[in-house]
């Protein structure tokens, strides 16, 4: 997190004496990652986080990738994964890789009032497709709603509630390292500099810390070697009654990053949000087109050798294009060029705005997919730029229309075409 943070009552100095009303202390917990050179958090517990009871059986949790090393563009439907299941069971991993692993999430299953998670060796960092709710933590209650990016530390035990109607759609993106903003938004303090595309403003950490100081049976399922293991705690694992530090959860609104545009098409990096190891997360939203008056809002085509661009589409309009809907991954692996689709690149000249929505993933390293991401792949993607098949005549031939400046209004999207 970019900034430090304390709730609750700690005492003035570390490693000190902290007495709780009955005269007993409380237990401290430094909760950190890369040993004690990342960031970290001290906590207050009424009892020991060391009380467990009983370790059940681990559960195996792994996943599995059966294609790899192919070279041609991908496409996955997300929205024919069938919802189902819980916060845990009900993930569908579709593709990843060492450095990030990417699922969708549709549960119908609540956590049990006594079951919590806790993910021992990645962050995870949580798009709301849709749904709202609220994250519990020890260290204090996240409240989320639709298009926001919930980013939970490792090692911290916590629990998902969804409220509301609305059936809840959850990407899911899993790394063994910290999400960070990108460097050279920050400061040599790590404070955000002013041409950065959001602010420590926008970031909502825990509001309202819930000490709960209860006895009984409470099953965190921590997951680490492709397992998850229930650990049968004797106390409520929210019994701190404060912390201080730079590890906590927090989310922040895709809609509150402030895009950058300019007179001519603007590269993806201008949309990054996140940074972790060998990848980076992107935000597309709403914006303005490019206001050259020769511009073409519409990407290149483009050839990456070393990376892998996933974009996982959110809302907009790129519905009216073919095969691509809501909830829709496209994977453009590095190695072989791609770019708009036949006619995009011309319709798109005039257009003064966007409206779309997504967030892309581009890693260093070739990304690899399951049995999951397979049934729902669209076989036919890699031979979508050929002209016939968008009833489109050749490229060389396509009409070019008036440059921008005819005053034209519209809301199609370059995730139209593909980028
Ligand atoms: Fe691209």
């Amino acid at each position: 997190m970019p900034y430090y943070t304390q709730m609750g009552t700690i005492p003035p100095k570390r490693h000190t004496q902290f007495a709780r009303p009955d005269g007993a202390l409380y237990t401290e917990e430094v909760i950190g990652a890369e040993g004690f050179s990342g960031i970290s958090s001290i906590a207050y517990h009424i009892h020991p986080p060391t009380l467990v009871d009983k370790v059940l059986e681990p559960e195996p949790y792994s996943v599995e990738y059966v294609d790899r090393d192919f070279l041609k563009h991908r496409h996955f439907l997300g929205e024919e994964l069938r919802p189902g299941g819980g916060w845990l069971s009900g993930r569908r991993y579709i593709m990843g890789n060492a450095d990030v692993d990417l699922a969708l999430c549709v549960p119908t299953e609540p956590m049990g009032e006594n079951e919590f998670y806790k993910n021992a060796k990645c962050d995870e960092l949580v798009f709301v497709h849709d749904g709202e709710g609220r994250l519990e933590t020890p260290l204090g209650t996240v409240e989320f709603r639709q298009g926001d990016y919930v980013h939970i530390p490792r090692t911290l035990t916590h629990r998902w509630v969804f409220e509301g109607d609305v059936q809840p759609r959850l990407l899911v993106i899993e790394a063994p390292t910290e999400f960070r903003p990108p460097k050279r938004y920050r400061n040599d303090v790590g404070q955000l500099l002013e041409h950065s595309p959001y602010h420590e403003r926008d970031f909502r950490p825990p509001t309202e810390l819930n000490t709960i100081d209860q006895e009984g049976e409470f099953i965190v399922r921590i997951k680490k070697h492709g397992k998850l293991h229930p650990f049968v705690y004797r106390y409520h694992p929210f019994d701190v009654v404060g912390w201080d530090g730079y590890m906590y959860p927090y989310a922040i609104s895709i809609h509150d990053f402030e895009p950058i545009t300019g007179r001519i098409h603007q590269p993806p990096p201008t949309h990054q949000m996140f940074e972790a190891r060998n990848f980076v997360v992107c935000s597309f939203v709403p914006r303005m087109f490019d206001y050259h008056p020769d511009s073409i809002p519409a990407p290149y085509n483009h050839s990456n050798i070393d990376s892998d661009e996933v974009l996982y589409y959110a809302e907009g309009d790129f519905m009216s294009r073919k095969g691509v809907s809501r909830g829709s991954f496209t994977l453009h692996p590095g190695g072989i060029p791609h770019g708009p689709h036949p006619g995009t690149t011309e319709a798109s000249i005039g257009k003064k705005e966007t409206h779309e929505l997504a967030v892309m993933i581009d890693t260093f390293r070739p990304l690899n997919l399951t049995t999951e991401a397979l049934a729902i792949e669209d076989k036919d993607y890699m031979y979508s730029w050929q002209p016939e098949k968008h009833g489109h005549p050749m490229p060389d031939a396509a009409p070019v229309p008036a440059h921008a400046g005819d005053g034209a209004v519209s809301t199609a999207s370059p995730a139209d075409a593909a980028r």
